[in-house]
């Protein structure tokens, strides 16, 4: 009984040994170094090459080390195994700080202070009442609702859009192509924590944008690819947009060629809104893979899009 390893050949001796010391009986072989594909039991990967996990016969599980599942949806055939997530709630709290931090960012308007700072000018400006601030959250999966709900418990006014209809505590949800139109209407901040698949690439374009009032924000945390970045670049141009916080793109790292790093109302961060730190999340995984040995089902377990 083993463990196959591969953090997309990233930090693979931290995870190795994090999840050793909760497993100390079950040897982890770190890809490719893989002495005998059939002790495999469980294949805890992120990035995985394409069509290497059916390699393994006796596989029990896969555990994917990360959130979005977009490259799991790539691939063309996969062992009928369940698919394990990873629900680390340090990654939630750390994904929904980042959306508060910028929120609160476009709500006071500290740009203008910064700019009135160089000019050693003193004036307040009216910051808008947090109960009256529309925080749009696109997304109700793991980290949307996270988000939702934290950004309501700070005392923001949030909406809550999914495909299919979700309600959250003290939000206001939305569902399907109208409802998506009816919230973004209503926006002063637009949140991108949608998961990527083919219904969502580009979801936000010129036409879904525009829908939001001028002087609205962004904010995307999830996948870059939902953005067609020149519709967005155009609608910051015109100031239809006025700011936009962007964690991931469609290519990483971001191009130096990218119009956004010169945009001063974009704030460029480098896929950083949430880490995945060993130590934590490796007792998540863990916990996952007795409950497998024990008879009980792994939570949670992903479900591809039809
Ligand atoms: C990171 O982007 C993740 O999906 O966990």
């Amino acid at each position: 009984m083993a463990i196959l390893l591969n953090n997309n050949g990233g930090e693979n001796q931290a995870w190795a040994e994090a999840l050793e010391s909760h497993l100390p009986e079950m040897p982890i072989h770190i890809y490719p170094e893989i002495p005998d594909p059939s002790s495999i039991d469980y294949a805890v990967v992120w990035h995985h090459p394409h069509g290497d996990l059916n390699n393994y016969p006796n596989l029990k599980a896969i555990l994917v080390l990360g959130a979005g599942m977009d490259h799991i949806d790539q691939e063309t055939s996969l062992p009928d195994v369940p698919i394990v997530r990873l629900v680390d709630p340090t990654v939630g709290d750390e994904m929904s700080q980042y959306v508060l931090y910028w929120v609160m960012h476009f709500q006071r308007g500290y740009e203008r202070y910064r700019a009135q700072q160089s000019e050693q000018h003193w004036q307040r400006h009216m910051t808008p009442f947090s109960r009256d601030y529309r925080v749009s959250v696109l997304g109700a999966g793991l980290i949307g609702r996270f988000v939702s709900e934290r950004l309501a418990a700070t005392g923001f006014c949030v909406h809550s859009w999914n495909r299919s209809q979700k309600e959250i505590d003290k939000v206001r949800s939305f569902s399907g192509e109208q409802g998506m139109h009816d919230m973004l209407a209503v926006t002063d901040v637009l949140v991108n924590c949608l998961p990527l698949n083919s219904a969502t690439k580009r979801l936000l374009n010129k036409e879904t944008l525009s829908m939001l009032p001028k002087g609205a924000n962004l904010i995307s945390l999830s996948r870059g690819a939902i953005i067609d970045d020149q519709a967005l670049i155009d609608l910051i141009d015109s100031g239809h947009i006025a700011n936009a916080a962007l964690d991931t793109f469609s290519v990483e790292p971001l191009s130096n060629a990218s119009p956004y790093w010169g945009q001063s109302n974009v704030f460029v961060t480098p896929h950083m809104s949430g880490s995945t730190y060993p130590q934590y999340a490796s007792e998540v995984i863990a916990n996952n893979i007795k409950r497998i040995e024990q008879g009980e089902q792994p939570f949670p377990v992903y479900k591809p899009r039809p």
